[in-house]
């Protein structure tokens, strides 16, 4: 009982940390979902870095959407021959990551 009950408080304590603050959770956020794989900030890996992502839309009012809907679904064809495969995020997930990669 007692083992369980801590396994549930450090659940709780990780989720926390992961909800706030904003910036440092989406980079764990990034972390956690596979993303740093094949991304990082400020220069290519396999897939384009997050600055680059960030100029190439910036002033676009629909690229929050865009940017989430590709983190879902996978994308290919805007920085390359080589495509990005979908990934296991929620949709709710995929707009805090499109939120993260364009604030760069
Ligand atoms: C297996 C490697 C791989 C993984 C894992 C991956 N990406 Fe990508 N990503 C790519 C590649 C390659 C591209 C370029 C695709 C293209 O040219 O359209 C890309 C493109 C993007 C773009 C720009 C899309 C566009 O149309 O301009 C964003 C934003 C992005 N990735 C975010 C993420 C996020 C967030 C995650 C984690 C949930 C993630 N990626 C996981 C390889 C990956």
């Amino acid at each position: 009982m007692k083992h369980h009950l801590r396994i549930t408080m450090a659940g709780i304590a990780f989720a926390a940390w992961v909800v706030t603050p904003a910036a440092h959770a989406d980079d764990a956020l990034a972390k956690a979902k596979g993303c740093t794989a094949c991304h990082a900030n400020d220069k290519k890996v396999i897939g384009p870095a997050y600055k680059e992502v960030a100029k190439k839309y910036k002033g676009d009012a629909k690229a929050e959407a865009l940017l989430a809907s590709k983190i879902i679904k996978g994308g290919q064809g805007v920085w390359g021959p080589i495509p990005m495969p979908p990934n296991k995020v929620t949709e709710d997930e995929a707009k805090k990551l499109a939120k993260y990669v364009l604030a760069m």
